[in-house]
């Protein structure tokens, strides 16, 4: 088969822990063998951003801005505890952030919807994408603590160094709490045109709530620049798109929100963006399954998953043992970079593979086989839990069309769900004894992943007698008095 070509790269930025382990696994297994990838290649790793002085993020950001495109696997976030587990010369800002400063972008996230993971809120069959402003309020306030009776006041001075304004704030009696925050106007701007852009991008209605009732100068303002640059420049291009723009109270956006069916882009202000992205991603699931994407107003896309490097499951790799975490945003990064890409360089055959690698994806999942966090989260009744070498050469065989047939078999079904309902691993070896003539390898491989454990590569048997003895040795340090 002929490998599709580019014909401009994606600047490609690498990252950190278990998430740098699946990069290179979804590169080569899920890329490379259909697309003769160009990518301008830059090691965020955290090793690297310290050898560079993070100059290495910098120039991934002027790459962007040379490309339109990049992709990014997630990265550490330096701090105290990480200067000294990686021996740091100094503490960075997070690469995020430096990206985010430098392409002036908002960034937007949207669930990835699968049969079988359903959201909590029954009526959502869509996504619900959140555009959080990411500039401004109460994250660049001044705040203070009143400890005695006075008045605050709230006074301007202008370049010129004349009082504008001048109001009190409040007249305190006793002890109480201040606050002053600001935003610009060049911010919500940009955070608007974010916003409509994506709306035309993805031809959803977009909707924008904030509280101009209650705050009428400061989120008036909001609404007003929206109103402004909407009627301005994207009035005629929604009708085009056949979408619409409307703007809400926050309260009465949270109640049709929850009562619709989705499909929509949410454009929230800093703090309501901050909070309802978690309620957003938590009641569709699960943070594996959120893309990210920050489109910056200059027509620049950067995209990656929403999730961390997910540390944990690394210091187990570290210690050789396999992991089950879930590729599924980082493989989405992956198809939102090279779906755009080949927006931009009409490269069709590009887009076409973006749609087969996520339809791939999911179709995977949907047929029962996935990681463990999704395994115990589905309403599916059998799920297959894989690691995720074994998950990825799974989307794999789906994407060369090698779909294996599930054949519904009661027994196993019956066999799995005694063995993940078992509350003590006492219980759970009476079971692999009760059933050790009707495992499977398949089984085996389940049970395994579900307890965090890897056994032994061989016969049937082989990997019976392993999987039964990293059970009795939990069963060895079980305290039943303390559950
Ligand atoms: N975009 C980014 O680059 C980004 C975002 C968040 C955190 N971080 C960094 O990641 C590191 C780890 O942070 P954290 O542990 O708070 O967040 P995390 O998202 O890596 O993990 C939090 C928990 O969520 C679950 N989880 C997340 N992703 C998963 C996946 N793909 N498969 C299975 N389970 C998954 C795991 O239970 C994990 O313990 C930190 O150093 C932080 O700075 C980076």
């Amino acid at each position: 088969m002929e490998k599709i070509k580019m014909t401009t790269p994606i600047v490609e930025m690498d990252g950190d822990e278990m998430t740098r382990i699946l990069w290179k696994l979804i590169r080569e297994n899920l890329i490379e063998p259909y697309v003769d990838l160009k990518t301008e290649y830059y090691d965020l790793s955290i090793q690297s951003r310290d050898e560079t002085d993070d100059q290495i993020v910098k120039d991934a950001a002027n790459a962007i801005k040379k490309y339109g495109v990049g992709v990014k696997c997630a990265t550490i976030t330096a701090n105290k505890a990480r200067q000294v587990e990686y021996n740091l010369k100094n503490i960075f800002p997070s690469p995020n952030g430096t990206l985010r400063a430098m392409l002036d972008g908002t960034v937007f996230r949207a669930p990835i919807i699968v049969k079988g993971i359903e959201p909590y809120i029954p009526t959502w069959k869509k996504p619900i994408t959140i555009a959080r402003h990411a500039y401004g309020d109460i994250y660049k306030a001044v705040d203070y603590k009143v400890e005695e009776a006075g008045k605050a006041e709230i006074v301007f001075t202008n370049e010129s160094g004349e009082e504008a304004m001048r109001k009190t704030v409040f007249d305190y009696k006793g002890p109480g709490v201040l606050m002053g925050m600001h935003n610009v106007n060049a911010s919500i701007e940009s955070f608007a045109r974010s916003c409509f852009n994506y709306a035309l991008d993805t031809k959803q209605d977009l909707w924008f709530c904030a509280k101009d009732t209650i705050s009428k100068i400061y989120d008036g303002e909001f609404k007003a620049v929206f109103e402004e640059i909407f009627e301005k420049e994207y009035k005629e291009k929604f009708e085009e798109a056949n979408i619409t723009y409307f703007y809400t109270l926050i309260d009465d956006a949270i109640a049709r929100v929850v009562k619709s069916e989705g499909g929509f882009v949410w454009a929230c202000k800093n703090y309501d963006g901050d909070v309802m992205s978690d309620m957003i991603a938590t009641a569709f699931g699960s943070l594996a399954m959120m893309t990210s994407v920050l489109v910056s107003p200059y027509g620049y896309y950067e995209y990656e998953a929403a999730h961390g490097t997910v540390q944990r499951h690394y210091q187990n790799y570290l210690k050789g043992e396999k992991t089950s975490t879930n590729p599924v945003a980082t493989i989405f990064a992956w198809t939102g970079a090279l779906r755009k890409r080949g927006e931009m360089d009409s490269n069709n055959e590009l887009m076409a593979f973006a749609d087969r690698l996520e339809n791939a994806t999911i179709k995977t999942i949907e047929s029962g086989k996935m990681t463990k966090d999704l395994a115990l989260i589905t309403k599916m009744e059998r799920p297959e839990m894989l690691y995720s070498e074994e998950f990825i050469q799974a989307i794999k065989n789906t994407l060369d069309g090698k779909i294996e047939t599930v054949e519904e078999d009661p027994l196993e079904t019956k066999i799995i769900n005694e063995f993940l309902d078992a509350k003590l691993y006492k219980e759970k070896i009476d079971i692999l004894n009760k059933y050790k003539d009707k495992l499977t390898d398949k089984l085996i491989t389940s049970f395994a992943v579900s307890l965090d454990v890897v056994v032994d590569e061989g016969s049937l048997d082989k990997r019976f007698e392993s999987l039964q003895s990293c059970v009795e040795q939990m069963a060895k340090f079980e305290t039943t008095g303390l559950r």
